[in-house]
């Protein structure tokens, strides 16, 4: 094998964060809702809180049958309301937030 330049030096992969309680805002709608399913049947998810408006876009229906999981709290209401997000790692997908991103744990 030939490495042309200087290979990159090797990095130790971090640990992935734990994530045993996350915050899916706008886990109603099509992406956040297969999201939120995917949460659920991680065993090192222990809870999930979706927040969502219920606009247009969102619906209970999307997240169907995931509904009846006792690892699921579902909480109407909106992104813009800091008091319900700041308290968890968040992932959005709300529109209107240019990424998915990570909030410190602050509770
Ligand atoms: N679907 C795609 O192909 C695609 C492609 C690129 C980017 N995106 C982006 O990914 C995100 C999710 O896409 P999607 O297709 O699942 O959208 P969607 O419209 O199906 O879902 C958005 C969800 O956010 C909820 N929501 C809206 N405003 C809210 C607020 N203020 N607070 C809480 N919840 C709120 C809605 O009720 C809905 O359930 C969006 O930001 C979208 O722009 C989607």
């Amino acid at each position: 094998m030939t490495i042309l330049g200087n290979p990159a030096p090797l990095v130790p992969r971090p640990e992935p964060a734990a994530m045993s309680r996350v915050l899916v805002t706008g886990g109603a709608g099509f992406i956040g809702s297969h999201f939120v399913r995917r949460l659920l049947a991680a065993d090192a998810v222990d809870q999930v809180t979706v927040l969502d408006a219920l606009t247009y876009a969102g619906s209970l229906e999307n997240l169907g049958e995931a509904m009846l999981s006792p690892k699921l709290t579902f909480v109407p209401g909106s992104i813009l309301d800091a008091r319900l997000v700041a308290q968890r790692c968040a992932v959005t997908f709300a529109p209107g937030g240019r990424t998915s991103r990570g909030l410190p744990d602050r509770s």
